[in-house]
């Protein structure tokens, strides 16, 4: 049996320009010496960096596991050091997802974000990374369902007889800190259920149930990270990512691409406080700008092949998504229009982290009953 392959995603916000726009490219170069050193020490098989908008993205492929306390720790000493030059250069938000100071094997609780797949390769592995900013890790939900569960974003449930007896969610209840599983389509209505409450309930895996991919092999991963929890306090939404395998069985390029093929509303935006609409983005899109975003998705296609990454493909840079594009923009306008007020901000139970707490202790004695 050959070794098994390890894709691993672990992406932190380590300092921008221009506010909380975009990377600096000394940062991807230090990050690029960072992982060439890991892998000529044998490491790592392979790596890929890059950003979205204001977060290092390190794809990174290796064989020892998901959860890797060494490729955890490199991850770790590679935003620390871009850090550290984000300092030096005054960039903002130097070193805003590093809450903590010293590592303890997994970037886990400590401000990054991770998503990462363990698996036997197939003859020929594509995989999908899709990476957002200025959103939380929820806001995959939907695009996630529409790839594996809905038969009119992936015609191959309906058509591929290996993938007609549907896929087995993960979902985890990001504040009780517990799971469960969902068999679709049987229980495609429990699942929808929960997953419609994206703040609580996010899809943390996906696996096949028929087909040639054994059945304990998860075949999509999303980060699941809360960093206002993890830091007690709002610092900024933390900006998910999630690895999709695909094609032979599983949803086709094109279904996965399908999912984003219109701008759905998420949380976050300016102050991670607004709902918008998610834009999907090629590289040269690949920051936010106006009222700090609006949420914006950017996608790399990649063959893995003996845990070498043969690539990448700019997935969102294709004219097809400019419709989704322009309506984005249009709903951006339209939401904007709303101000302070909700659905545009969002409800105040997810403002906590924000002045919220302040003004009502600053009212607390100015409230009168009523009679
Ligand atoms: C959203 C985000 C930005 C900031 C905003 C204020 O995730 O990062 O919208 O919340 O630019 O940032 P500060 O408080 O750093 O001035
Ligand atoms: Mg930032
Ligand atoms: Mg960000």
């Amino acid at each position: 049996m050959p070794k098994k392959t390890t894709l691993s995603l672990i992406k932190a916000d380590v300092g921008s320009i221009a506010g909380h726009q975009v990377v600096h490219p000394r940062l991807e170069e230090l990050a690029q010496e960072s992982l060439e050193e890991a892998r000529s020490m044998g490491v790592l098989e392979d790596f890929y960096v890059t950003h979205c908008g204001d977060d290092l993205e390190l794809i990174m492929t290796h064989r020892l596991g998901v959860d890797s306390s060494k490729v955890h720790e490199l991850a770790w000493l590679t935003f620390k050091k871009a850090a550290k030059e984000a300092e030096s250069l005054h960039l903002y938000g130097a070193g805003q997802d590093l809450l903590v100071d010293a590592f303890s094997g997994n970037v886990r609780g400590m401000g990054p974000g991770s998503a990462e797949l363990e698996f036997q390769e197939r003859p020929a592995e594509p995989v999908a990374i899709f990476m957002m900013d200025k959103t939380e890790p929820g806001t995959f939900n939907l695009p996630i369902y529409r790839m594996f569960a809905d038969p009119f974003c992936a015609a191959g449930l309906v058509i591929d007889t290996a993938m007609h007896e549907g896929f087995r969610f993960e979902v985890w209840d990001i504040k009780a800190s517990r799971r469960v599983f969902f068999d679709c389509p049987e229980e495609m209505y429990d699942l929808l259920a929960f997953i419609g409450t994206k703040g609580h309930y996010v899809i943390k895996r996906v696996y096949a149930r028929s087909g040639k991919v054994p059945k304990d092999e998860a075949v999509a991963s999303v980060s699941t990270d809360k960093l206002s929890q993890i830091a007690g306090k709002y610092v900024g939404k933390d900006d998910p990512v999630a690895l999709v395998r695909s094609q032979s069985g599983l949803p086709a390029m094109g279904e996965v691409l399908e999912a984003w093929s219109w701008p759905f509303l998420a949380a976050g935006w300016n102050r991670g406080s607004h709902t918008g609409p998610v834009i999907p983005v090629g590289m040269k899109d690949n920051r936010v700008s106006r009222f700090d975003g609006p949420p914006r998705v950017f996608g790399l296609g990649f063959q893995v092949s003996d845990a070498k990454l043969i690539g990448p493909v700019d997935l969102f840079d294709d004219p097809a998504f400019d419709n989704v594009r322009r309506d984005a923009a249009d709903l951006a306008d339209y939401m904007r229009r709303h101000g302070p007020f909700e659905p545009h901000r969002l409800p105040m139970d997810e403002m906590e982290y924000t002045t919220m707490p302040q003004l009502m202790a600053k009212v607390k004695d100015r409230w009168e009953d009523l009679a």
